[in-house]
């Protein structure tokens, strides 16, 4: 499963990209606006240091509106994915702007047949968002697993990325799953490291080493 970071925070996509963990960005108007930052020069920067797939979202609700600022916003650089909203005009926005050449995100995705007509309007990645179904109650992996099925049916190349990513559990299930893209905020793949008993073994062998009284260096 590639990890895409979904922040629009450069410093903590360069922490993690360092590491080797960052396949691609993701950002959207909501975390553009924390970041305080203007959408053309922070997604450039994005690019400038990251290689795969950096989203910027359109921000008109028309499709040939919506075509436009694609249009615009591809131009930052070659790894740009145009990120559009799941409705009809996002849609027809996908089928022109993907028939250029773009890498297409379709984003706020809620449902299975939502993701089949991202398919079909040829969308490079779906963002199905888990954690927002959650919060109505409803199992947003429930979602990834229809879609993997769906998609796996017709074999559809769109790449299913799991996104509104609240937790390491989400991790581990979207992999369990099949997504073939999560985006997480970073401090979700930092979390990833952590576990109580590797803390709880190594202080055990810190206070053993101790006691031994020798040094490495
Ligand atoms: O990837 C989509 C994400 O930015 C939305 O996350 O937590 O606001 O639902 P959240």
């Amino acid at each position: 499963m590639k990890f895409f970071v979904d922040t629009a925070d450069v410093a903590a996509i360069a922490e993690l990209n360092d590491l080797g963990m960052v396949d691609g960005v993701t950002t959207n108007p909501s975390l553009i606006m924390k970041s305080g930052r203007d959408i053309l020069e922070v997604t450039k920067e994005i690019c400038d240091m990251v290689s795969g797939p950096v989203s910027a979202e359109v921000v008109a609700t028309e499709a040939d509106d919506m075509i436009a600022e694609g249009r615009k916003l591809a131009k930052i650089a070659d790894n740009i994915t145009i990120k559009v909203p799941l409705t009809w005009d996002g849609l027809k926005a996908c089928k022109v702007l993907s028939e250029e050449g773009n890498m297409l995100n379709v984003t706020l995705c809620f449902s299975a047949n939502q993701a089949l007509l991202a398919a079909k309007a040829g969308a490079t990645f779906i963002s199905p968002f888990i954690g927002r179904l959650d919060d109505i109650n409803i199992d947003g992996m429930d979602l990834i697993a229809d879609i993997r099925t769906i998609y796996d049916n017709y074999d559809f190349r769109t790449e299913i990325l799991a996104a509104s990513i609240r937790s390491v559990n989400h991790m581990t299930q979207a992999a369990l799953i099949g997504a073939d893209v999560a985006t997480a905020p970073p401090n979700v793949i930092k979390q990833m490291a952590n576990h109580v008993l590797t803390d709880k073994g190594l202080d055990a062998f810190m206070k053993d080493w101790a006691k031994t009284g020798q040094k490495i260096l």
